[in-house]
């Protein structure tokens, strides 16, 4: 539905765009050059399965400072994006009517990617009244002996929540406790907003839990289109997502990776520059809320705020359609992000102030 407004919006040119999840920013040029310098040096060919083991090395040393992880090169395999990550880990563990549990509101991508590859999503609710904080303790009423994987996203899309340490801890042991593998997905590690806010990422936890942790440079280097993730496994299951890559992708783009290598690398002023953006953006629309009267839940983490449109007394898609014919704002609908999505719309912050203002005085409108 997010593609739907999407091919809606691009059919008018004055159309304010609130409802991709992408960063508005462009990949910072020292990237863009290191790739153009590597593919005139020959990377434009085939590489590893797994990914280039000179990337591989540097990512063993971003998740060691960034996310505390200890691992090894043989437990990194980089993918076309986290997306692809992901779908291979369901691939490889999932049997047909194995369960996954699922946040909702959630990344959308996963459900759908759960039942491509055999699985049934179960849905866990998170609700704005909790802080959108999963409850440990219905979780873990959820699981069955068809519970295969767990999946967690913090920094959340679309709710924009951070996870405290607490609450990460107590899911990822009772996950263990019943043979449960936690998912991991942190491709917003490095995009807090708030810097008394910790990010825990469960991978660095004891190492004998069974976690897997999903990461990409879409979000926090600007470069969704380049299609580099990467996944920090157990080397016996990064093994079998190396072998997966072969007959769905052979290998991730030489010259993206080449490119995340730089991103790695180089200067981290471009990267905590826009990260800088997102928060004095957040705290623009955060302000705007409260004075227009909305009620939405303060971002943590991410570049995304769920605003609550049920006083419009429509439902979140028919309000976003309403929204971009009458007012010309796009709009994530709230459906998207499954059950829990039923009273929401998603704006994201990748946007100018000018724009975010113009979006909510719109749906604040809209509401009435
Ligand atoms: C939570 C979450 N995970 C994964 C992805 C996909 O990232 P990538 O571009 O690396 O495939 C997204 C993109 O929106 C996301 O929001």
């Amino acid at each position: 539905m997010i593609r739907v407004m999407f091919d809606a919006a691009e059919e008018r040119s004055d159309v304010v765009r609130l409802e991709v999840g992408e960063p508005s920013f462009t990949t910072p040029s020292h990237i863009i050059e290191a790739a153009a310098l590597a593919a005139s040096e020959g990377s434009t060919r085939y590489g590893p399965n797994g990914g280039l083991a000179s990337l591989r090395e540097l990512l063993v040393e971003k998740v060691r400072t960034v996310n505390g992880i200890d691992s090894s090169i043989d437990q990194i395999v980089v993918t076309p994006g986290a997306m692809n990550g992901l779908y291979s880990l369901y691939l490889a563990l999932l049997e047909p009517g194995d369960e996954v549990l699922i946040p909702t509101p959630g990344f959308p991508n996963m459900d759908e990617m759960v039942r491509l590859t055999g699985g049934v999503p179960v849905f866990y609710e998170l609700h704005r009244a909790d802080g959108y904080l999963p409850d440990p303790e219905k979780i873990t009423s959820l699981m069955t002996d068809r519970t295969k994987v767990l999946f967690l996203n913090s920094p959340s899309n679309p709710t924009g929540v951070v996870f405290p340490p607490d609450v990460i801890e107590q899911i990822v042991v009772a996950a263990a406790d019943r043979g449960v593998w936690v998912i991991s997905d942190e491709v917003y590690d490095q995009l807090i907003l708030d810097d008394d806010r910790v990010h825990l990422s469960p991978g660095s936890l004891d190492s004998a839990l069974p976690v897997v942790s999903v990461y990409s440079f879409s979000k926090v280097y600007a470069m969704t289109g380049w299609r580099v993730g990467y996944v920090v496994a157990p080397t016996a299951l990064a093994d079998v997502l190396r072998k997966l890559q072969e007959p769905q992708v052979s290998c991730p783009s030489t010259i993206s990776q080449k490119a995340a290598e730089a991103a790695l690398t180089g200067p981290r002023e471009p990267i905590e520059s826009m990260r800088t953006a997102y928060v004095e953006r957040r705290d623009f629309a955060w302000r705007l809320v409260q004075d227009l009267g909305l009620e939405a839940f303060r971002t943590q983490g991410t570049f995304y705020m769920l605003v609550d449109g049920s006083r419009s007394g429509m439902s979140p898609l028919d309000f976003a359609m309403q929204l971009l014919e009458r007012d010309g704002v796009s709009v994530a609908p709230g459906e998207v992000f499954g059950p829990g999505g039923s009273e929401v719309i998603r704006i994201s912050l990748a946007n100018d102030e000018e724009n975010i203002g113009l979006g909510l005085k719109a749906v604040a409108g809209a509401i009435g």
